[in-house]
């Protein structure tokens, strides 16, 4: 880290020295830093190139013609109206105030949101119905780490030329040489930096797992070391991908995906599909949100997955109301990696150990036993840290290591690289607390459960020889569909009165392909390669929603983003979750591809009802104006107009309906308005049917709608009263779904919030 450091200086300095700024002095060239200056919808905009406007504006502010040119680092002009330049404070400050500008925000790195699932949600190959051809001209963009060209999964036979309608590149360079039928487009966005390679091929295998989740061909034999073998395939196994790749070594920058959105919506995608993400932030300073936001515009969802930091409350991100927020669900499949003592005992953990032990037993120690130094001096030995063990009491051994402390725990070295580098012939992890998630290892390895890594530890102070063998994973049935322990959990912070997560899809132990230009673990001296891969994270789920969005679309081409994600949430299937955070960790349920084509009703929300929600929230209306587009001849002067009697207290058309109320007095009363439109075919009559818990009151008036024809609306009101229970723990969740006794089932969940009474 240290030496890496140095080297990062020195290339610095290298760099300032040779570039050979003129004005800038040396203070003031520490100072700039890149920000993002955020314009607003750039359709129809300019009577001149959006670049020559961003030139001028950045003049007039900086005070230089020629400084203005050479700070600017990017115009984006197509959708989204907008440049990046590298700024004093003063002169962003300065920018912030003008009549054009919406915001301007300094660019910050986000971070990753690090096949059987298909069937798994009663999606079978043979059983479901699609259209190849129509399923072929819809297109998934991707911004990720790239993609892996050559893996089976995008093998293009029998695929023919893009749909009409693409008219984005591929952009070929290093290992990424080609594209074909299948990944139709390859971009890549970064800051010019001098260590990076210009290419989208993916060398981590992030993007390769991703794309392959949403519209992979089928590839039989599909495994990792033999483990999950079967058949892989994606969601839209006939859809096109168009890859951006935003995301490198150090995370994925907001401006270049300010750059990928701006060009992924005029190349002509269908549906977005984003897993990166980051602390939550306003949404005209979050880079996906306003990329999200343009997508819509242009009638593009956007699914994003809704982060790793869970399972506390108040932990999920990307949350603006125009994206499909997805959290992580288990499959029905597990994996055990079974350790054996040298007195018989065995124990069960988790893990994806590909190795088949060549011996009855090894012998067996411990991050104690083995450490060569004084505990507190140099770490914890028995966590087995870096730098406490010697190598002679480690060689040929499987070693022990109990869970470390906090600081223990954040090391980015796992135990089996560390175990590893001494020559050790396996590792045994404690966990603090049961996990569900199973990650590779670079030497046979098990990660095992708080009690019984105190029988192992019991085992080994009771025996001047203990041994131990690790046998190979094997995979077992459990009882799913359950939240992943990672995926992150409302309420949210922005805008309390919408739900996140929206939805939830498979993310936990997801097999599906991977780069061979990537290692199966993160270490660089790990050096298998893999075709297909075994990943865990809301990273994995946010794929698979957006597939099924891609599925419905290619029913529905005229569909509106918000009517497709309201037709993937009311068809969702709700858990029978024993936490009593219920939808605040999975949503409306998990999706239900099949279903979601004939949704009955949706719940449907214009670009206008984005913009009054927005004032509702306090953003300000000048710079809201700027999202409608136009010239400053052209536009309208956009005016917070109050829309409430058509939406209630949450002020938007949401397929679920959420408050988070008071955190004083238990008496709780809520009122939500709500328009669907029938999108059946013929004259249908639906009934409320409603859930609540004991002592809450739920009326839906009118409780009964009847629809002569398609395409008509009506609107209803529900009516919450009640009384919050101590044993509610401040959650009170009920839900209503309009069921029109012939298949249609319109389910949306209420849940109402009260902080500071867990
Ligand atoms: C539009 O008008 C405002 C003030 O009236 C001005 O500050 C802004 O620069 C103008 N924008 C463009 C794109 O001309
Ligand atoms: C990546 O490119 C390098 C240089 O052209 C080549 O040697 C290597 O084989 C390529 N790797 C893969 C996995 O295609
Ligand atoms: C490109 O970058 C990746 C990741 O940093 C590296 O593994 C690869 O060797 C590089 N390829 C070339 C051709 O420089
Ligand atoms: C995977 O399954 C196929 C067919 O069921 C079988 O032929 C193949 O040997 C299996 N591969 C592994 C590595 O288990
Ligand atoms: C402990 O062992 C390691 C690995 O063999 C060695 O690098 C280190 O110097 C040793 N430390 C002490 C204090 O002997
Ligand atoms: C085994 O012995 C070590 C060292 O004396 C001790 O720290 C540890 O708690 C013991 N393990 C158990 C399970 O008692
Ligand atoms: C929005 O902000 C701008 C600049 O900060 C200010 O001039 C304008 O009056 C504000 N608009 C409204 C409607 O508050
Ligand atoms: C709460 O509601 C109950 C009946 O629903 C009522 O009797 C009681 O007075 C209310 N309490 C408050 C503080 O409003």
């Amino acid at each position: 880290m240290v030496q890496n450091l140095s080297l990062w200086l020195f290339i610095l300095c290298f760099y300032l020295v040779n570039t050979g700024f003129k004005a800038d002095t040396q203070d003031e060239v520490d100072k700039r830093q890149p920000y993002i200056v955020y314009m607003g919808d750039a359709a129809e905009k300019y009577h001149v190139e959006a670049s020559e406007n961003h030139h001028n504006l950045l003049s007039k502010v900086i005070g230089d013609e020629s400084k203005a040119r050479e700070v600017r680092m990017y115009s984006y002009g197509k959708n989204i109206d907008g440049f990046v330049a590298r700024l004093l404070p003063h002169e962003a400050e300065r920018l912030s105030r003008d009549g054009g500008v919406v915001s301007v925000f300094k660019n910050t790195q986000r971070q990753l949101h690090t096949t059987r699932s298909w069937d798994f949600l009663g999606f079978v190959e043979s059983k479901y119905r699609r259209s190849e051809t129509v399923e072929s001209n819809i297109i998934v963009g991707v911004l990720d780490t790239g993609i892996y060209i050559d893996s089976p999964s995008f093998d293009d036979k029998g695929f023919g030329p893009p749909p009409a309608k693409w008219k984005g590149k591929c952009v070929t360079g290093n290992n990424l040489t080609r594209c074909n039928n299948k990944v139709i487009g390859a971009k890549y966005y970064h800051l010019k930096q001098p260590n990076y390679n210009d290419t989208a091929a993916d060398y981590d295998g992030h993007g390769t797992h991703i794309s392959s989740t949403i519209a992979g061909v089928a590839v039989s034999n599909a495994n990792l070391f033999g483990l999950a073998n079967g058949t892989a395939r994606g969601g839209v196994p006939s859809a096109r991908i168009a890859t951006y790749k935003v995301c490198w070594e150090e995370g994925c920058s907001a401006m270049d995906m300010l750059a990928a959105f701006d060009e992924a919506i005029s190349d002509g995608v269908d549906v977005i599909s984003i897993s990166i993400g980051g602390a939550s932030l306003p949404f005209f300073e979050d880079p996906i949100a306003i990329g999200a936001f343009h997508a819509m515009k242009r009638g593009i969802l956007t699914t994003c997955s809704a982060g790793n930091n869970g399972p506390g409350l108040y932990t999920v991100s990307n949350l603006a109301p125009w994206v499909m927020t997805v959290a992580a669900n288990s499959l029905d499949r597990k994996f055990e990696t079974v350790v054996k003592l040298g007195n018989g005992l065995t124990t069960t953990g988790i893990s994806l150990n590909g190795f088949t032990p060549t011996k009855k037993m090894y012998p067996l120690t411990s991050g104690l036993l083995a450490s060569n130094v004084t505990a507190g001096d140099y770490g914890e030995p028995n966590a087995c840290q870096s730098g406490t063990m010697g190598e002679d009491k480690v060689m040929g051994k499987i070693v022990y290591c109990e869970v470390g402390s906090e600081e223990a725990g954040g090391s980015s070295e796992g135990q089996d690289h560390i175990v590893r580098s001494l020559k050790g012939a396996g590792v045994i992890v404690q966990l603090l607390e049961p996990i569900d998630m199973a990650t590779a290892t670079l030497i046979p390895g098990s990660y095992v459960f708080f009690e019984d890594g105190t029988k192992i530890s019991e085992y080994i102070n009771s025996t001047k020889n203990p041994q131990a063998v690790i046998f190979k994973t094997r995979t077992t049935k459990m009882v799913a569909p359950a939240i992943a322990s990672f995926s992150a959990r409302g309420p949210q912070r922005i805008s309390p009165n919408i739900l996140k997560p929206d939805i939830s899809a498979p993310g936990l132990n997801i097999l599906a392909a991977y780069s061979k230009l990537a290692t199966v673990t993160v270490y660089p001296d790990d050096k298998r390669q893999t075709l297909f891969s075994i990943l865990s994270g809301t990273s994995m789920a946010c794929p698979h929603a957006a597939a099924a969005a891609a599925y419905v679309k290619s029913f529905h081409p005229d569909w509106s983003p918000a009517a497709i994600k309201s037709a993937l949430m009311t068809t969702a299937t709700p858990m029978r979750t024993k936490d009593f955070e219920a939808e605040l960790s999975y949503g409306s349920g998990q999706i239900n591809p099949r279903r979601a084509i004939h949704p009955g009703l949706v719940y449907d929300i214009t670009e206008i009802s984005y913009l009054s929600f927005l004032c509702k929230e306090g953003y300000n209306a000048t710079s809201i104006g700027l999202l409608l587009g136009g010239s400053n001849e052209t536009k309208k002067e956009y005016r917070c107009v109050d829309h409430k009697q058509g939406l209630g207290s949450d002020g938007l058309n949401y397929p679920s309906m959420h408050k988070q109320v008071g955190s004083t007095g238990t008496n709780v009363s809520e009122i939500f308005h709500r328009t669907v439109r029938n999108v059946g075919y013929g004259p249908s009559t639906y009934v409320a049917k409603i859930w609540a818990p004991k002592g809450v009151r739920v009326e839906v008036e009118p409780r009964i709608m009847s629809f002569v024809k398609p395409g008509e609306e009506k609107h209803f009101k529900v009516v919450i009263n009640g009384v919050m229970e101590e044993t509610m723990r401040g959650v009170l969740s009920a839900s209503v779904e309009w069921d029109d006794s012939r298949g249609h089932l319109v389910r949306s969940p209420i849940l109402l919030f009260q902080a500071g009474r867990m």
